[in-house]
């Protein structure tokens, strides 16, 4: 929805409005000696330096041990310089004050409808097939789906923009729009005119774009539509560290969108979400030579995605086709019968088999709309997409 008629304050639920959020001790000061926060000021115990008195009866003498991280300080409960570091990498976003830091892409997804949506009153709309946890999300806040599934004729998987619209317009209780672009399974990175028409819209809502994915593009595909924040108060686009930086165990997710609704999410999040471990990960592999080594791994993960895994795979018996648009780090593979017709039996038969004899683990997706006799296969190493091929190749070989 253009700047002029979009306004946050009606899609906000009342009481996050009305929310007085909690102050932080490190909100005020960070240097110093620093009694505020009931931080143990004698350090991390496990590092401690204990030497216990010669007489048996006084207290221990201790002092604290090497801690560069100071692990017994609450973090910064922004991550200021994380966002920092995130403009850098994300150009055309203004602020740091655009940025919002959850555990994980998942937890910004609890929050935006956790702020918006009235638990048994409102809803929001998904594009099947699409990323579970939209869904799960909503059913924790007794929240209402609406579902405009994606045109998936010929694995085309793009928005059905016009009936998106139609939809999210026609029920007002409607107030996230979840795109997920590459999409999760697809692989397909959603056409931008047909984002741009779902902003436009006359939809009063947050429109979010979910990028997980988006540093797996190929440059002539696109990239990031971060920046257009600073033109749509109603968007917000995620971003994760688990996939192109290789850091799901760090739990970090992004959340970029209008400096007012960053600020509606701050206050909601428990006041130091992410860890300082967390913290520090990111920032090293935010750096220019972490970016930079970052941007290697993708080309060559993209590689082995286009110049292995996708050809061997199309040249194995029962598989029919490679689905979507291949913009991920993952494959939507479809197998068929005899007759040439999607099956589950074949997609369901390899998963069990592999997961539980070969040690090989890919996901079924044959129930998704769109996805019929599809397994979901992540990208591996050269090693593994080898070990994958040989395997499927065997077992599809003996197939009748
Ligand atoms: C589309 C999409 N969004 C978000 C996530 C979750 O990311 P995070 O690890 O940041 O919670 C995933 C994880 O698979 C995903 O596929």
């Amino acid at each position: 929805m253009p700047v002029s008629s979009f306004e946050l304050k009606r899609i906000l639920r009342p009481n996050i409005l009305a929310l007085e959020p909690y102050r932080c001790a490190r909100d005020d000061y960070s240097e110093g000696i620093l009694l505020d926060a009931n931080e143990n000021s004698y350090g991390a115990a496990y590092r401690a330096e204990i030497a216990e008195a010669s007489d048996g009866g006084a207290a221990p003498r201790i002092s604290a041990g090497a801690d560069e991280m100071s692990l017994h300080r609450y973090p910064d409960p922004l991550g200021r310089e994380v966002k920092r570091r995130i403009l850098e990498l994300r150009p055309g976003v203004p602020s740091i004050d655009n940025v919002f830091l959850g555990v994980g892409s998942d937890e910004v997804i609890d929050l935006v409808v956790r702020i918006t949506c009235r638990p048994g009153v409102d809803k929001i709309l998904i594009t099947p097939p699409t990323y579970g946890m939209y869904k799960v999300v909503a059913s924790v806040n007794d929240v209402g789906v609406v579902k405009v599934p994606l045109v998936v004729d010929g694995g085309s998987f793009q928005l059905d923009t016009e009936a998106v619209v139609e939809a999210a317009v026609a029920d007002p209780a409607i107030k996230v729009i979840w795109l997920c672009s590459p999409g999760n399974p697809t692989g397909t990175r959603l056409r931008e005119e047909d984002v741009r028409r779902v902003l436009d819209s006359p939809f009063a809502g947050l429109v979010v774009v979910d990028e997980a994915y988006v540093d797996f593009l190929r440059p002539e595909r696109g990239g990031s539509c971060a920046a257009l924040v600073t033109e749509y108060p109603g968007l917000v686009v995620m971003q994760t560290m688990s996939k192109s930086f290789g850091l799901a165990g760090i739990r970090l997710g992004v959340g970029i969108a209008s400096r007012e609704l960053v600020y509606y999410l701050n206050n909601t999040k428990a006041p130091y979400n992410v860890s300082t471990l967390s913290l520090r990960v990111a920032r090293e592999a935010l750096s220019d030579a972490g970016l930079q080594k970052m941007r290697q791994v993708t080309r060559c993960l993209a590689a082995q995605r286009d110049e292995y895994l996708i050809p061997e795979l199309k040249r194995l018996p029962h598989v029919g086709a490679i689905l979507g648009g291949n913009d991920a780090n993952f494959v939507l593979c479809r197998f068929v019968d005899g007759a040439g017709s999607p099956s589950n039996e074949i997609a369901k038969g390899l998963y069990t088999e592999m997961a539980e004899n070969r040690g090989l683990v890919v996901r079924f997706r044959g129930l998704d709309h769109g996805c019929e006799g599809c397994l979901r296969i992540t990208v591996g190493t050269a090693a593994e997409n080898a070990t994958v091929v040989a395997t499927l190749r065997s077992l599809l070989s003996a197939i009748a």
